[in-house]
């Protein structure tokens, strides 16, 4: 099939772009390539594989892209809630304004997966698993722009929406901007964290099982079209406190501890059910333990050390 994935230098596009390729898919990445262009490095081997330099809000480069693909992924977002708060108008004309334009120019017969986040869920019922039917409620800008692009998707009736936990794991494109990621990062570097809302829940998922549910997906968009899909570990539905014990398993000089410092602008405090997804024949590969164990291994490579000598 031939793939056209917006945002596919990213965290997530870097694992799975080279995954759609080793399987003999063709794939096209628009892109702005701005965090440094050997993200895909991997990619340029294949023949099928096309980079496009471009804005994924540039509507002459969707007229020209869209009609020319099977399978369109748009990935191009401003992601997460600080740097929607950053830039405002950025994160409606890219995370809304250009995934309904790229949905307006589809057909019937082509195939949307779209990924957002299960942050909309904001504050959970105690006890009580959100599921795909449980309303969602987002605060912060980044999860009300996934949102209302999750329903454009969803209204047009040729795609799938994956409501994505927080991701974890090793990628070209590295973001220690997400939970377990930094948790484990400061593990390893500074062997100590102060966390606000620990006793708050989540649901997390491995980025390689992410790339797993975008293929899957596809595979089977015959029984999952026109329906919105969490994707999460049913394992993991953790508090910060817990992913720290967890972490400290590992490292046992780790240290934590919980102070009042700040607040999630999604006030995100809930467990998911990721049931629905199960039911289709998705299961996943990397548990929480396994993910930070690579992560491990990944920081001892990779420190950010911009303005210092080591
Ligand atoms: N990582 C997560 O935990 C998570 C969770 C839920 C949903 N998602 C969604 O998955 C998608 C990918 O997330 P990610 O973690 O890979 O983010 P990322 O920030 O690593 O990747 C975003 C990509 O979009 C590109 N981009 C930015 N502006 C662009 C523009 N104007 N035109 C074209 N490309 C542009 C960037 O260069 C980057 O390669 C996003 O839609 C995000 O909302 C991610």
């Amino acid at each position: 099939m031939r793939f056209l994935v917006t945002g596919g230098a990213g965290y997530i596009g870097g694992i799975l772009v080279p995954q759609l390729l080793s399987l003999g898919h063709d794939v096209t990445v628009l892109d702005t390539f701005k965090h440094g262009g050997t993200e895909l490095a991997e990619a340029c081997r294949y023949k099928g594989f096309t980079p496009v330099k471009g804005d994924a809000r540039d509507l002459r480069l969707l007229d020209e892209l869209t009609p020319r693909h099977d399978v369109l992924l748009p990935l191009a977002a401003l992601v997460g809630a600080p740097l929607c708060k950053e830039d405002a108008i950025g994160a409606k004309t890219l995370n809304r304004d250009a995934v309904i334009e790229l949905v307006k120019r589809t057909s019937k017969d082509q195939i949307v997966v779209y990924p957002t986040t299960n942050s909309g869920y904001g504050v959970g019922e105690q006890g009580k698993f959100c599921t795909e039917e449980t309303p969602l409620r987002p605060i912060s800008l980044y999860g009300v722009t996934k949102v209302e692009a999750e329903e454009a998707v969803l209204q047009a009736g040729n795609g799938v929406t994956l409501r994505l936990a927080t991701v974890f794991g090793m990628a070209p494109r590295m973001r220690i901007d997400l939970l377990v990621n930094d948790l484990t990062y400061r593990a390893v570097h500074d062997r100590a964290v102060l966390i606000f809302e620990g006793r708050f829940k989540r649901n997390y998922i491995h980025i390689r099982d992410v790339a797993k549910a975008f293929i899957h997906a596809v595979e089977n968009f015959d029984t999952m079209r026109g329906q919105p899909y969490n994707v999460g570990l049913s394992s993991a539905n953790l508090s910060k406190i817990e992913l720290c014990q967890r972490i400290q398993a590992q490292l046992p000089k780790f240290v934590f501890s919980e102070a009042p410092i700040g607040e999630d602008p999604d006030k995100r405090d809930y467990i998911v059910s990721n049931e629905k997804l199960e039911r289709t024949g998705w299961s996943p590969d990397w548990s929480l333990d396994r993910g930070i164990a690579e992560l491990i291994k990944g920081y001892t490579m990779l420190r950010n050390s911009r303005f210092a000598n080591v």
